[in-house]
């Protein structure tokens, strides 16, 4: 069957993280096997709206399946609202524009929430889009999982098992904060796999008193080591009800100078330390969590995605995500994914398993 799409652009938005040259590549591979042209543009949306763009070969996606990153590089800027020169500017037209000048059919947009919301504004303004659900948080919607997440779960349980060694030679305690944004997917499954005793996420504001009476009954019981594993987002019910933000952001401008926000790890040890008594020390993964190569589910998640978009590509299928459902990348209506945030529901049974292996989420279970 003849493709019904002759060009494709492809932009990586939004934070990086493992998987992103593996989907390029899926992507590129397939469409280039089919005879469609592929342009890589560069920076994400700003280099749409800069029209920087490089044709791509099947040589320049070769020996990338492994590298962490995105050789096209990535930002957070968004067409509706680019900084130009110091002023903030709407430049949707301009990226529709220049999409056309490209004789792109099809955007093809690898990207989280942030991204999901952006390409539907394009598509809205006149531009045929396709979206892959990447983010090492693992909060989009209408999909079981995004890729990056795996890679990202693997460091950060690795950055557990660590402290484990050094928490239980010093008798202490140790926090460990876990990147996530509002969800705490990450902090969850890094935490249940790397054996944290204690683990805070976003969408159960944690009960300090809870925490502190089960960080006693280890010591009580002679297990004198804890890992408290908490999401970036994780707050606790006394701020919640005084109305803190799940996710407060971690630079905050004041006149003209840049504060960067106490991290949450920091701010929980510091809790712990005044509240039991212990000795307590904190640790940030910061973006070690987002480097480095993709593991091989990601791999494998990316490529399959990748492949399924050119399918979906060459049968002129536009304006949805490929997003995973049970054994199947399945095509989504982007409408259903952009605007929305996949967080942990109440009733997850992750939560379950935690609790049944004595781990506290903060708050009786
Ligand atoms: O969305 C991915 C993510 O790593 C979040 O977990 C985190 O809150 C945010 O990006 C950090 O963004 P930046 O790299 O822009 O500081």
């Amino acid at each position: 069957m003849a493709t019904k799409t002759k060009t494709i652009g492809i932009l990586t938005s939004g934070g990086d993280c493992p998987g992103l040259n593996a989907a390029i590549r899926g992507v590129a591979k397939a469409a280039l096997q089919q005879g469609t042209k592929v342009i890589g543009v560069l920076d994400g949306f700003r280099g749409l709206v800069e029209n920087r763009t490089m044709a791509l070969e099947d040589k320049d996606v070769s020996g990338i399946l492994t590298h962490g990153g995105t050789f096209l590089g990535s930002s957070r800027d968004k067409p509706h609202k680019m900084s130009m020169g110091g002023k903030i500017m709407d430049m949707t037209e301009v990226a529709v524009a220049n999409a056309k000048k490209n004789h792109i059919d099809c955007l093809v947009c690898l990207g989280g929430n942030g991204t999901q919301k952006n390409a539907m504004r394009l598509h809205e303004a006149g531009l045929d889009v396709l979206t892959l659900p990447k983010t090492i948080d693992n909060d989009v919607a209408m999909t079981e999982i995004t890729f990056g997440f795996d890679s990202s779960m693997a460091i950060a349980t690795e950055a557990i098992d660590r402290l484990h060694t050094t928490a239980s030679s010093h008798h202490r305690a140790i926090v460990c904060e876990i990147m996530g944004h509002k969800a705490g997917w990450l902090a969850l499954g890094a935490g249940i796999a790397g054996g944290a005793d204690v683990i805070l996420i976003p969408e159960i504001p944690y009960d300090l008193d809870c925490v502190v009476e089960h960080l006693m009954a280890r010591r009580h019981h002679n297990k004198r080591f804890s890992i408290i594993a908490v999401a970036e987002g994780a707050v606790s019910k006394k701020d919640a009800q005084n109305g803190k933000k799940k996710k407060e952001p971690l630079q905050k401008e004041k006149d003209g100078v840049v504060l960067i926000e106490e991290p949450v790890a920091s701010r929980v040890a510091r809790e712990i330390q005044q509240a039991a008594g212990i000795e307590v020390r904190f640790t940030s993964l910061g973006h070690v969590q987002r480097g480095g190569t993709p593991t091989a589910t990601d791999r494998l998640l990316c490529t399959r995605l990748g492949t399924k978009a050119g399918e979906l590509l060459a049968e002129g299928t536009y304006n949805v995500m490929v997003g995973v459902r049970g054994d199947e990348c399945v095509a989504v209506p982007l409408a259903d994914v952009a605007g929305k945030t996949k967080l942990v529901p109440p009733d997850h049974a992750w939560l379950k398993t935690a609790a049944l292996v004595d781990t506290c989420i903060g708050e009786k279970f």
